[in-house]
């Protein structure tokens, strides 16, 4: 049966069938398994400029830079689930995630000058956050989770699970972890569970 629940995803790695996107495509069979579809969003192949702090967003929480950023909004504020997948690059985010991340600015403005926050439908908005780092050290991931859980809670999604796998460097390296995909699959049936 067809659900009525809409959800995008973000794929924040410049490696294809790397890491990050095989544990999404994991997820995205978790929800097709329940009868739902995914919107991915590969941010490497988009052109987003990075947010220029130029105040056009203040009175009105409309960015006002237009290029594939403008596919993304009306996408945001309609998406029942939000799913945020990233390598760790740094101790951070990938590039290409927090580009799009920062230009979420306007929905800040929307929410906290303006006091209009994205409402939640009527299967509420729930996040799901995957990250992949080559290290075994967590402060990327902390750092990674920090900036995710600003991004979720600014677009109004007040609840994300986080799965997150280190020491994952080589590219499929994810294909061996004991867990990682049956996590990510689980992960996202449960993103189709209505609330
Ligand atoms: C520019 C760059 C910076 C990286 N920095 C880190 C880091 O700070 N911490 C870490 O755990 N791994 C780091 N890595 C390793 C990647 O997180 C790792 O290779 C991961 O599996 C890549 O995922 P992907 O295959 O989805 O692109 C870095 C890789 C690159 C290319």
């Amino acid at each position: 049966m067809k659900s009525g629940i809409k959800i995008i995803a973000f794929l924040g790695s410049p490696r294809k069938n790397g890491n990050t996107e095989l544990l999404l495509k994991e997820a995205m069979r978790g929800i097709e398994e329940k009868g739902g579809s995914l919107k991915t969003y590969n941010l490497n192949l988009m052109k987003i400029k990075a947010c220029q702090d130029c105040g056009g967003c203040n009175e009105t929480g409309r960015c006002i830079i237009e290029d594939d950023m403008g596919l993304i909004y009306q996408d945001i504020r309609e998406a029942d689930r939000i799913i945020l997948a990233s390598p760790i690059f740094f101790f951070a985010l990938s590039a290409q995630a927090k580009v799009m991340i920062d230009r979420c600015q306007s929905f800040w403005c929307e929410k906290y000058l303006l006091k209009k926050a994205i409402e939640e439908g009527r299967f509420g908005r729930k996040g799901l956050l995957l990250l992949v780092g080559g290290m075994k050290k967590d402060v990327g991931i902390q750092c990674g989770e920090a900036c995710a859980k600003a991004f979720f809670r600014t677009v109004s999604v007040q609840a994300h699970e986080t799965l997150y796998y280190l020491g994952i460097d080589q590219k499929g390296d994810i294909l061996h972890h004991p867990t990682a995909l049956s996590e990510a699959y689980e992960a996202g049936k449960r993103l189709m569970e209505e609330e």
